[in-house]
């Protein structure tokens, strides 16, 4: 089973992409659904063929899907906004307004995200293809699992075990809304949702994600940003697409200074991301709508090869012992390292590149290490933990560094 996911900004030809990769695939005998989890959906256009909500045929071997993402969201939110909206009344939010806040932005892509554990479960196919949502909507909500998580494990089972004792009494002091069983069993279906969905997208023998770009100056910094920040996640990119080259065989000087500007470009593209492959799909003469032509693009996007297959192994974040300390590596390519700040807090490490940051549920041999430095190797962040040096002071454990 395998996952591949396809994300970029805005109109760079995701959906494109990810439906000639299913084609390709499906072509050469798996059996390959391809899914949008975009709550903006094209992958009915690109095919030319009417989608729904579940797998419709469309040819050999190939199915597609487009979730219905606000369904998705109700079934899984319903019961927890409820709560939310009768805390946020009862803090005397306006319920058009408590309405509003009660939905997290890009809560739904998260939950339509969530059918792709679905269908793994059911081991009806060999191949998902996922078209995602422009970068920075598909990032964050790649990253909400985690955070989510975060609260649910550390503030959600306090909270349950006080609720339990103290219901009665809280009754009768305030009318503050209490959470009851249902919207505990809602949540912890949540956190189970979501986590299975994270296990999966961060397994590296199931899930790669490909950035799509084009060869263009803004396209790429957004694709770097998004490479790094999805290796701080735990996410692998196997494959970077750049989609709209110009062929060498247009010969219209009209085009020329475009196709010297993209050489350039992609030269870029090369330096930036090495030594992940890069796959070249050229500006066909014509919109990309309908099978054949998709075919014709994913055979010449893979040759020959498997197009589902790992093409390239990244690996977001290992844990080795020096001496007497322990080096925790993370690889962050191009993270703007000015910016750097690391520090562990009983059995978390918090690390801080640029605007973003991630909080790491250390294992156990780390939790009462201190952190002793931190520092840029090459493109890969070095932690050491070590026992606490007798000359350190004894609170926090904070440690930060420069590469
Ligand atoms: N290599 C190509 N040659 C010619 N046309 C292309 C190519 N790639 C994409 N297109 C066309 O560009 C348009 C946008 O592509 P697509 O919908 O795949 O982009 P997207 O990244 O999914 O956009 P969105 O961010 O809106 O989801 C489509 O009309 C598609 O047919
Ligand atoms: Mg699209």
């Amino acid at each position: 089973m395998r996952i591949l996911l396809f994300t970029g900004k805005g109109g760079v030809g995701k959906t494109t992409v990810a439906a000639a990769t299913a084609a390709r695939a499906a072509a050469a005998g798996q059996r390959t659904l391809v899914m949008s989890t975009d709550p903006a959906h094209s992958l009915a256009d690109s095919f030319d063929v009417p989608l729904g909500a579940t797998a419709t045929s469309i040819a050999p071997n190939l199915w597609a899907e487009q979730v219905d993402a606000q369904e998705r969201l109700e079934s899984n939110w319903r019961d927890i906004q409820e709560y939310v909206i009768a805390f946020l009344n009862w803090a005397g939010v306006d319920t058009v307004e408590a309405e509003e806040l009660s939905v997290i932005p890009g809560l739904d892509e998260i939950f339509a995200l969530t059918d792709i554990k679905t269908h793994v479960d059911s081991s009806s196919y060999d191949l998902l293809v996922v078209d995602c949502a422009p970068t920075a909507e598909t990032l964050r909500l790649l990253s909400l699992p985690e955070a989510i998580n975060w609260y649910i494990e550390r503030i959600f089972p306090v909270q349950r075990r006080a609720v339990k004792t103290v219901r009665p009494l809280l009754t009768r002091i305030t009318s503050m809304p209490i959470a009851d069983d249902r919207i505990f069993a809602a949540v912890a279906r949540l956190h189970r949702n979501l986590d299975g969905v994270r296990q999966l997208l961060t397994n590296e023998r199931i899930s790669s994600i490909r950035l799509v770009v084009n060869p263009e100056k803004m396209v790429i910094a957004e694709a770097r940003r998004t490479y790094t920040y999805l290796s701080l996640f735990g996410y692998r990119v196997d494959a970077i697409v750049v989609n709209r080259m110009i062929p060498e065989e247009v010969e219209d000087p009209y085009f020329g200074k475009w196709k010297e500007i993209q050489r350039e470009h992609l030269q870029v593209v090369r330096e930036s991301f090495d030594p992940v492959p890069i796959l070249i799909a050229r500006l066909f003469d014509r919109e990309m709508v309908g099978l054949p032509l998709l075919e014709m693009m994913g055979a010449e996007l893979y040759g020959p090869g498997d197009a589902a297959r790992l093409l390239h192994r990244d690996e977001p974040m290992r844990i080795r012992k020096r001496g007497a300390s322990y080096v925790l590596t993370l690889r962050l390519p191009f993270a703007d390292r000015s910016s750097l700040n690391v520090f562990r807090k009983a059995d978390e490490l918090f690390v801080r590149v640029g605007s973003h940051k991630r909080n790491i549920m250390l294992p156990q041999a780390l939790q009462r290490l201190e952190v002793q430095d931190a520092a840029f190797v090459e493109d890969r962040l070095e932690v050491r933990f070590a026992r606490e040096s007798a000359g350190a002071s004894g609170a926090g454990g904070e440690g930060s560094g420069r590469g």
